[in-house]
């Protein structure tokens, strides 16, 4: 980066003395805005079109200015173009060097606009792509995990409260959970979305502008929605990157919140499911063992997102109206919740359609708790018994069982029926493992035939939008 020119030659007019060289270091912007360089050029071209259309540039200042704002985007593509810190930032870099190319008409380009609305713009256009991916990103982390449900639809294992064994749910009901959570999160990136799209364009350094410019234009010219409504606010105002962050920390709540899952439940305890070789590493010490570190680390960005999301709080809260240079440090923060979640759902598409799960495992384990005792409990209600009488009998029925090392399924009718004679020989069909989730069979519910259709119905969801 070079670093010679002494007075900055886009606005050095009133200054008597050259910056301070540590000081263009620490105010400058470019070692990372510079990723901003395409949305910056897309700004650029809507705002010199519509300068044509004003009046302001002729049709062959325009044509030139956009001729030389892509060959400055083919420089910066091909590592041609030198990023200067004396010029502080990606807005006066790029001009710069237009000017450079076409001459005395580059500087014509910033009428009418300041680096505050472009900026604000910028970032907009930069994130509003990004949104996009990301949302593409979900639906395939999505499509992934409804699948795998929809195949483990009759999996039995046990459901966990307080991480103790509550009740048997089916496998592909647990994931289903998954999904539901990711699905709010998509809603929430779309709010997102739908809440920023609207230009910044047009209110120059805080006031507006006095040339007669047509902010309707620029805005559909770059796919925003509309014009803000305010000049101040729009300089301003990062809530948008703030909410975007916000989504962030939630989505990657819900997938550190699977990660943990997936952790215990590839641990030697559980063996629920295999993860392949391909997303796991082994230890340089201990031959034995296979690591889970993809949903580990997941789990882990967790923390660097929410950060994030602090940051740009703390960054925000007390910037009097209008732009103020606090701004600049939204940038570096936004770069990586966005790198982040990336990452983090590329990891996790991949990764959850290659899991293997362990049937006879969970199985087992949801013999094992007296998962069943609920249903045990129904059933003397069903059969005219109180509530409370239910549950002292079945918890009679429990302490025999720990006793004898049994569950209530491998218990015998007559070892039942000392508990309450209430009890015949049709308590084997809700205490059977799949006769309990059968029986759970509403909407929202556990049983295999719940599941299908609740994977049906997300699939569609998924893939029409
Ligand atoms: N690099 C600046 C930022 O990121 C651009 C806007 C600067 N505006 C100004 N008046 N200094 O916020």
């Amino acid at each position: 980066m070079s670093q010679d020119e002494n007075t900055n030659q886009q606005w050095g007019g009133r200054f008597s003395e050259p910056t301070d060289a540590f000081v263009q270091r620490f105010t400058a912007s470019i070692q990372f805005d510079q990723r901003l360089y395409a949305h910056d050029i897309q700004g650029s071209i809507a705002h010199a079109t519509m300068l044509e259309t004003a009046g302001v540039l002729t049709a062959e200042e325009r044509d030139t200015i956009i001729s030389g704002l892509n060959e400055v985007k083919a420089d910066i593509e091909s590592g041609k173009q030198q990023w200067s810190i004396p010029l502080e930032d990606v807005h006066m870099n790029i001009e710069a060097a237009l000017t450079d190319k076409i001459g005395i008409t580059g500087k014509k380009l910033h009428t009418g606009r300041s680096r505050n609305d472009q900026v604000a713009t910028d970032i907009r256009l930069w994130l509003r792509d990004e949104i996009d991916a990301i949302a593409e990103e979900i639906t395939r982390l999505q499509t992934g995990l409804i699948n795998l449900a929809a195949g483990e639809a009759n999996t039995i294992m046990p459901g966990f409260t307080h991480l103790q064994t509550a009740q048997p749910v089916t496998f592909g009901h647990h994931l289903l959970a998954w999904n539901e959570m990711l699905e709010r999160d998509h809603g929430r990136l779309k709010d997102c979305r739908q809440r920023m799209n609207q230009s910044p364009l047009g209110a120059a350094a805080l006031a507006g502008t006095t040339y007669p410019i047509n902010r309707e234009l620029t805005a559909e010219l770059m796919g925003f929605d509309r014009p803000t409504a305010n000049s101040l606010d729009s300089v301003s105002d990062r809530d948008f990157a703030i909410e975007f962050c916000a989504f962030a920390s939630m989505l990657l709540t819900h997938m550190s919140r699977m990660s943990e899952e997936l952790v215990l439940w590839t641990s030697a305890q559980f063996n629920f499911i295999e993860l392949p070789d391909r997303f796991c590493t082994g230890s340089s010490i201990m031959p034995q063992k296979k690591n889970p570190d993809v949903p580990e680390l997941v789990r882990g960005k967790t923390g660097r997102v929410n950060g994030h999301l602090i940051s740009l709080l703390t960054l925000m809260k007390s910037q009097p109206l209008a732009y103020n240079k606090d701004n600049q440090e939204d940038k570096e923060p936004l770069f990586d919740a966005v790198d982040t979640v990336k990452d983090c759902l590329r990891a996790f598409a991949d990764m959850i359609p290659a899991i293997v799960s362990r049937k006879e495992n969970m199985l087992e384990a949801a013999k094992r708790g007296f998962s069943t005792a609920t249903d045990l409990a129904d059933y003397l209600v069903v059969k005219g018994m109180p509530f409370r009488d239910a549950h002292e009998v079945v918890g009679k029925s429990v302490a025999y069982g720990i006793e004898t090392n049994k569950d209530l399924s491998e218990m015998s009718l007559e070892e039942l029926q000392q508990f309450s004679d209430t009890i015949s020989a049709d308590v084997f069909d809700v205490l059977t493992l799949e006769g309990s989730v059968a029986a759970r069979d509403h909407i929202g519910g556990t049983s295999p035939g719940q599941v299908k259709r609740a994977a049906t119905s997300a699939l569609e969801l998924v893939s029409n939008r």
